[in-house]
C-alpha cells in the first residue's frame, strides 16, 4: 500500500471523544517506551508525526492519525509506566479498556513487544485480557535492529512458545524496526488486506 497522506486529527483523553467515524482503525499498544509512536512514524514515512521520546510516558492520550483519507492509526499511551501514580495507572486502564471494548470501527490492535525481552507478565496479562474479550490483535516485535539474526530468531521462538502455553493459535506476528524501516511492507499489507476484507463484507 502506498501512503499518500497522514494527518494528525485529535488527541483524546476519553474514548467517547475520539473522532466519530465509520472508517476502519488500527491501534498501537504496549509498554511505555516499546516504540509505538516510532513505529507509526515509520509506517507512514513521516519522522515526526507521532511524538517520540527516549523517556517513557511520552504519549498520554489516544492520538488519531488519518491515513490516505480512509483509515486511522491510533497511538495509545504505554502501560506499565513505573513512575506513573497509582491513580494515573487506574485512569489509564479504564480509558483504554473502554476504548478497546467500545470502539466499533477498531479493526485490529497491534500489541508491541520489545524483541530483546522475554514476554513480561504485564504483556501476557494484557494479551490474555484481549483474547478473553475476543478482540482482534496482532503482535509486533519492535527494535529488531538491536539484535543479530540468530538472537532475533531465538527471541521470536521464546515469545511464540510462551503464547502457545495459553493459546492454541498464534495471532499474526510481525518483526519490525522503526530504525531500519523493516517489517513495513508486511504490516501495511496486513492493514490493507484487513480494510479490503471490510469493504468486501460491507460493500458501499
Ligand atoms: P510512550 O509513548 O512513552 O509509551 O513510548 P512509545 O512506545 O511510543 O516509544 P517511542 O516511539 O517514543 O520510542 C521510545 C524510544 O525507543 C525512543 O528513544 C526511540 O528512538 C527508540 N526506538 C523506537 N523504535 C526503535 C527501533 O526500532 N530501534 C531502535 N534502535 N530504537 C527504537
Ligand atoms: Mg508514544
Amino acid at each position: 500500500m502506498q501512503i499518500k497522506s497522514a494527518d494528525f486529527v485529535t488527541s483524546s483523553t476519553d474514548w467517547r471523544k475520539c473522532p466519530e467515524t465509520q472508517k476502519p482503525e488500527f491501534a498501537f499498544i504496549g509498554r511505555s517506551n516499546v516504540g509505538k509512536s516510532s513505529l507509526i512514524n515509520m509506517l507512514v514515512d513521516r519522522k515526526k508525526l507521532a511524538k517520540t521520546s527516549s523517556t517513557p510516558g511520552k504519549t498520554q492520550t489516544a492520538n488519531h492519525f488519518l491515513v490516505n483519507n480512509s483509515w486511522y492509526l491510533v497511538d495509545l499511551p504505554g502501560y506499565g509506566y513505573a513512575s506513573a501514580s497509582r491513580s494515573a495507572r487506574f485512569e489509564w486502564g479504564k480509558m483504554i479498556e473502554q476504548y478497546l471494548k467500545n470502539r466499533k470501527n477498531l479493526f485490529c490492535t497491534f500489541i508491541l513487544l520489545d524483541s530483546r525481552l522475554k514476554p513480561q507478565a504485564i504483556d501476557l496479562d494484557f494479551i490474555t485480557w484481549m483474547g478473553k474479550q475476543n478482540l482482534p490483535m496482532a503482535i509486533l516485535l519492535t527494535k529488531s535492529d538491536k539484535l543479530k539474526q540468530q538472537e532475533l530468531a531465538k527471541s521470536k521462538k521464546i515469545i511464540e512458545a510462551k503464547l502457545l502455553e495459553q493459546w492454541e493459535e498464534l495471532p499474526p506476528l510481525f518483526v519490525t524496526s522503526a530504525e531500519k524501516k523493516s517489517g513495513r511492507d508486511k504490516v501495511l499489507d496486513f492493514i490493507s488486506n484487513a480494510i479490503e476484507g471490510i469493504n468486501r463484507d460491507y460493500p458501499g
